[in-house]
């Protein structure tokens, strides 16, 4: 359509100004030429007068091209609650709640596009929720998400750390290979353990390392990658990965990102991940199933966000703060980090001096900028020339910490939400008295 033909329209609404199909009609146009502020206009004018599912569809499309995602979602969030679930409505909102990053709604309402016409994919969309082919092809298993391995690594290879390093004995590592002992004290051997911390400071790392350190196998599973197979099977998934792990005890179950699933369940409005959450439950009071000799360790940033429910006896009763790596943790790093590299006269405790607030993933980052600095020298020279201190100590400058930004929201669930305590490892690491 060319220019002349919004002119034209103008030029008719201009006479019928109370013609509503007209206005659509032009709106649309508008919007088909990109004019959007304009269309945008001509649709709330309609809407001023009238409640016309058209024109909200229109306006939420031309908010979603303008990339004002939440504006889009609650316009969308009427027109449902209208019971407007046409095709077109329910896509635009699988895209916007995408793009809010609502990821666990968006696949639910994706869904329903599907069921409406089983032929239609979008790959965008397909992409961003992260569909596994599965799904695609009729068939989910569960092998594909959980990985079994058997680390190498065991608490060795985790600088510093020691006081966590021993509550992880304590409290799993030791009742796994005497529960005869914590059986006749009548203690409960058993349920998980929470990790929580700022990003990069070990907490995969850790639970890995646990599990070599007791010649467990590992499993590890994201929460996000079965929250993308709600659009599968995901209860039954969940089922076959604990059963994984019994099949292979002594193991270690650990599940990254469970913030993820827990995100509080009365903000979940789809039955299908209040169903996730109880099987989750479930399967971790091991009711009907042992779940003894399977070590279950989860990980989050965001503690606060999880439903209590999974805090109660037996589940994620143990929650376990890994803070940013002190000094001593941090020139253990550096060596871990530095031990296969060509290197000459590192003053590792310079280099740890130096780096307060720095996560295990910055220094290796660090690292990783030190190296590309050297590798042109080297390529000149044709052989690797070795990393200095003075070249981590430049690289170190070129990368910020990264840690302290999580503090500050962190120290306001400490302050505020500190229920039963759960976050004066927090306090303390700020130094704040309650
Ligand atoms: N104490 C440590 N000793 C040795 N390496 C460490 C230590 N802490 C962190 N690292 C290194 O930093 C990297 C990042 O750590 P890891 O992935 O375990 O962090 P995380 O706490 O799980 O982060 P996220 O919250 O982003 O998942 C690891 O690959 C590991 O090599
Ligand atoms: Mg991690």
């Amino acid at each position: 359509m060319s220019k002349s033909t919004i002119e034209s329209l103008k030029e008719a609404l201009s006479f019928s100004p109370d013609n509503t199909a007209l206005r659509l009609h032009l709106a649309q146009t508008l919007k088909e030429h990109n004019q959007l502020e304009e269309a945008k206009d001509h649709y709330q004018i309609i809407l001023k007068t009238e409640n016309n599912a058209s024109a909200k569809y229109g306006l939420a499309s031309v908010y979603y091209t303008m990339e004002e995602y939440a504006t889009c979602n609650i316009i969308l969030e009427e027109l449902l609650a209208e019971g407007k679930e046409t095709f077109d409505v329910l896509l635009l909102r699988a895209k916007a709640l995408s793009k809010e990053g609502a990821i666990p709604e968006a696949i639910e309402i994706y869904q329903k596009v599907i069921a409406k016409n089983p032929s239609y994919r979008d790959e965008e969309l397909d992409e961003q929720l992260r569909l596994p082919n599965s799904f695609v092809e009729g068939e989910d298993d569960a092998s594909d998400l959980a990985f079994l391995q058997k680390p190498a690594i065991t608490f060795e290879q985790v600088g510093g750390m020691d006081a966590v390093k021993k509550e992880i004995d304590l409290k799993i590592i030791q009742p796994l290979q005497h529960p005869e002992i914590y059986k006749a004290y009548g203690k409960k051997i058993g349920g998980g353990i929470l990790l929580y911390g700022p990003p990069g400071c070990g907490k995969t790392f850790l639970a890995k390392a646990t599990a070599g350190q007791v010649k467990a196998d590992f499993v590890s599973v994201s929460l996000n990658d079965i929250l993308d197979m709600w659009i599968g099977n995901s209860e039954k998934n969940l089922h076959e990965i604990f059963e994984l792990a019994r099949i292979n005890k002594p193991s270690v179950l650990f599940f990254d990102e469970i913030d993820a699933l827990g995100a509080s369940r009365s903000d979940m409005k789809q039955s299908a991940s209040k169903t996730l959450i109880n099987q989750f439950l479930q399967e971790l009071d091991g009711m009907q199933s042992d779940n003894d000799g399977v070590l279950i360790i989860g990980a989050t940033n965001t503690p606060w966000h999880l439903d209590t429910a999974f805090r109660r006896p037996g589940r994620f009763d143990r929650i376990i703060f890994i803070p940013p790596p002190d000094q001593e943790a941090r020139k253990a790093i550096f060596q871990l980090k530095l031990a296969e590299k060509p290197k000459e006269g590192i003053n590792y405790d310079t280099l740890a001096k130096k780096t307060k607030e720095y996560s295990g993933a910055d220094i290796e980052a660090i690292i990783d900028i030190a190296i590309e600095g050297k590798l042109e020298e080297s390529i000149k020279k044709g052989v690797p020339t070795p990393l200095t201190t003075k070249d981590l100590l430049s690289a170190i400058k070129k990368h910020k910490a990264t840690t302290a930004e999580w503090f500050t929201s962190a120290k306001n669930f400490a302050l505020y939400a500190n229920e039963s305590g759960m976050y004066d490892d927090i306090l303390a690491h700020l130094n704040i008295k309650k």
